[in-house]
């Protein structure tokens, strides 16, 4: 796995990745602990998980705090932030990477609650620790993560078993991007991540079991599809590159969703 973020790069600098006991996230936070910055773990179900790569990652020596909380329960998420706030004052990288919709059991609205209501929640609270460039202390980043059938959902359909999950997060993309202009003012950084279905995860799995042959379509219609560490290494580099125009990062070949 090469470093996407050469070593050093965010040492002093704290970064949380929401949802990153396992998968994307996961590897993310692991990306951004070899570039030297101090972590955030968050988990909701995947304690032991969490806490393992904990472990590794004070391995290389930097600090990892290891929070469980339900982003759809917003003393959960507020609990999160006093912790945060206590071990290191301020947040230096925020990722909003957590989503889901696809579980069963859950309300009817559910994914709309997690994929939208729960990012505005999480950012609302972040708030009081993100900061503008100040003492040559770079600005804080959002980088928000989504899917190329959520983002592009409003001109190119995707799977029934996924449209639901779709529209709920492009509405949380859509509810982050009109508190841009806030942001800036604070001279707070934004940033969008899209990638297409990515070989290994468990909503990959899901959807190949409900609409079989999905995955081998997407990668014949894309010419590749990237792997967890991958599109990881691509969610870290966005809270360090310089910010794209649009505030959107597509990662890959878009040329099916958007068109061109
Ligand atoms: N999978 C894909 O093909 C794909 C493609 C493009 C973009 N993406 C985007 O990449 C991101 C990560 O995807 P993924 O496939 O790695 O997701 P995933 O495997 O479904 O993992 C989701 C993460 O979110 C956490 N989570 C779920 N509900 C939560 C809640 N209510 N509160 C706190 N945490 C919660 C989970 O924690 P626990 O494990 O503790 O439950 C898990 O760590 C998502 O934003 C997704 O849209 C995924």
């Amino acid at each position: 796995m090469s470093q996407p973020i050469p070593a050093g790069t965010l040492s002093g600098r704290t970064a949380l990745v929401t949802g990153s006991s396992r998968g994307i996230g996961a590897d993310t936070v692991r990306y951004f602990a070899e570039a030297g910055a101090n972590v955030v773990i968050n988990f909701r179900n995947k304690a032991p998980r969490a806490e393992k790569l904990a472990a590794q990652l004070r391995e290389l020596g930097v600090q990892a705090l290891v929070v469980g909380a339900d982003l759809t329960d917003p003393a959960s998420v507020a609990d999160m932030f006093a912790q945060v706030a206590e071990t290191f004052g301020s947040l230096d990288v925020l990722v909003l990477n957590a989503s889901g919709g696809m579980e069963s059991g859950m309300a009817e609205d559910y994914a709309l609650t997690l994929n939208r209501d729960a990012q505005l929640s999480v950012l609302d609270h972040a708030l009081p620790l993100l900061h503008g460039a100040d003492d040559g202390r770079p600005a804080s980043r959002v980088v928000f993560v989504t899917s190329h059938q959520a983002h592009f959902i409003r001109t190119t359909p995707t799977m029934p078993e996924y449209e639901a999950v779709a529209l709920s997060k492009r509405a949380g993309e859509d509810a982050l991007r009109e508190r841009i202009p806030g942001l800036t003012e604070s001279g707070i950084e934004f940033v969008v991540v899209s990638g297409d279905m990515i070989e290994g995860t468990i909503t990959a799995t899901l959807l190949e079991r409900a609409s079989p042959g999905a995955i081998a379509s997407r990668r014949e219609s894309a010419g590749k599809l990237y792997n967890v560490s991958e599109f990881a290494a691509e969610v870290a580099r966005a809270a360090v590159d310089p910010v794209p125009a649009d505030n959107t990062r597509l990662v890959g070949d878009t040329s099916f969703f958007d068109g061109e």
